[in-house]
């Protein structure tokens, strides 16, 4: 095995972080491979609770390598803040941290563009407010400005003046904000340029050496597949593509290298933002999954909505991503209720359907078809075998990938690295 993409099969917030830390020791490379400083991946080892929002979660196992890849926005600062938290807490950077001189650069204006379109409109995303938007937008229309244009003085004076007198356009006479200056936005980044250009380099290049070597690579997807910008419930998606295409572009290894695709779905639903959500409650076991679950974001801190499995969804999921495996996290979450549900089809207009809806509007018209499963009592948290699980649970377990037609592979049954079933050899 020597491929294998990582993605959120949710809206993000399935516990993405926790299973590439288990895979990480295994893989000689762990790559990003889009979004930016938006993700919260976290980690829990050793009585520590680490977050990190763009290095991979592999820095933390010393024989793998690690790339910020071409498909992400990078916010230096915020970067640079990271490799001190992981210094901090033991990790080495050096030669193992490299960083796509190709991936775009967040700036100041961008996360001032992304507060003051956030706050004209009537329906808010609820982005992050990290820039994230702004810094796709400028890169597809050509105006982007890469980890190489910061090595060069007079590139960056230019392209920062380029962007910034088109921010200001949009902050002065659209959103009625004052205007912003090029020099602060130029001198910030020479100092942190100076800092990060060691660790600039062509990573789709090392990438390429790795794969004639044959060597274990995984590509790590942030965010989730419902949040992705061609297949998510657009306009409330981040703007990049978390699904397994996007880590072929963002990354530079072609489709035909890519052997496996593990998808993530906790067992329950959250999605942090605005947007549809079919399955979400509002009563008091949204509550009591949010309290259980801890669902509160890793990035901005904001309460997480809850709600069901939704098994409609995820079946879509699994089909835009070609998802082969599946890991099912926060099962210990749904520990002690006396029913559990799951989603199996949305009745639209009062037809049954399989289909996840492509317009916004089909969403207010939603109503979940639910089957009801008995519930578990807690159980050893670390059993050996599927077989040992509680009968509900290997019931509710068959159903999800009888539904599905993927494999259960990995059952998160806790948060620590130890609370981690492999029901399958990976
Ligand atoms: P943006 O990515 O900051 O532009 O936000 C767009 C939407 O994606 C918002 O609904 C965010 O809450 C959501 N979002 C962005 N990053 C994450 C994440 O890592 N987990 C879950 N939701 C996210």
């Amino acid at each position: 095995m020597s491929v294998r993409v990582i993605i959120g099969a949710q809206w993000g917030d399935e516990g993405k972080g926790k299973i590439v830390d288990l895979l990480s020791n295994r893989s000689s490379w762990v790559v990003r491979y889009q979004g930016g400083a938006n993700a919260g991946h976290t980690l829990k080892f050793d009585g520590k609770t680490i977050v990190l929002h763009l290095i991979p979660s592999g820095i933390f196992h010393e024989n793998t390598k690690c790339v910020i890849a071409n498909g992400v926005v990078i916010d230096p600062e915020k970067l640079l803040q990271e490799l001190e938290n992981v210094r901090a807490h033991g990790a080495t950077p050096e030669g193992r941290l490299f960083i796509s001189s190709t991936a775009h650069v967040i700036f100041p204006f961008h996360k001032q563009l992304d507060l003051a379109k956030e706050s004209q409109l009537t329906d808010k995303i609820g982005t992050t407010g990290r820039g994230i938007g702004p810094a796709y937008m400028l890169k597809i229309a050509r105006m982007g400005i890469r980890m190489m244009d910061l090595l060069d003085e007079n590139v960056l004076r230019e392209k920062v003046t380029q962007n910034v007198v088109y921010a200001n356009s949009l902050l002065e006479n659209l959103y009625d904000e004052k205007p912003l200056d090029v020099e602060s936005n130029v001198s910030a980044m020479q100092a942190y340029a100076a800092q990060l250009s060691p660790f600039i380099c062509n990573t789709a290049a090392l990438l390429h050496d790795a794969l004639d070597r044959n060597e274990t690579i995984m590509l790590e997807g942030a965010q989730g597949a419902l949040l992705d910008i061609d297949h998510g419930t657009y306009p409330f998606v981040t703007s990049s593509s978390p699904t397994s295409g996007g880590a072929c572009t963002g990354s530079g290894i072609p489709p035909t290298r890519i052997e496996k695709v593990m998808g993530i779905t906790k067992a329950y639903c959250t999605r942090v933002g605005n947007g549809p959500f079919p399955t979400e409650l509002f009563d008091e076991t949204g509550e009591e999954l949010r309290s259980r679950g801890g669902e509160f974001g890793a990035t901005t801190g904001r309460p997480r909505r809850c709600g069901w499995l939704d098994l409609v969804a995820l079946r879509y999921a699994c089909r835009i991503n070609g998802v082969n495996e599946l890991a099912l996290t926060k099962i210990d979450v749904l520990n002690d209720m006396e029913e559990i549900k799951v989603c199996t089809a949305y009745k639209v207009n009062g037809e049954e359907t399989l289909e996840f809806p492509l317009s916004i509007n089909t969403f207010d018209h939603i109503e979940p078809v639910y089957r009801t499963f008995k519930g578990w009592k807690s159980y050893d948290s670390n059993p050996e075998n599927r077989a040992d699980l509680p009968e509900t649970m290997q019931t509710y377990l068959a159903f999800i990938e009888e539904y599905l037609n993927v494999s259960v592979v990995i059952l998160s049954t806790g948060p620590g690295r130890t609370e981690t079933m492999e029901l399958q050899e990976l």
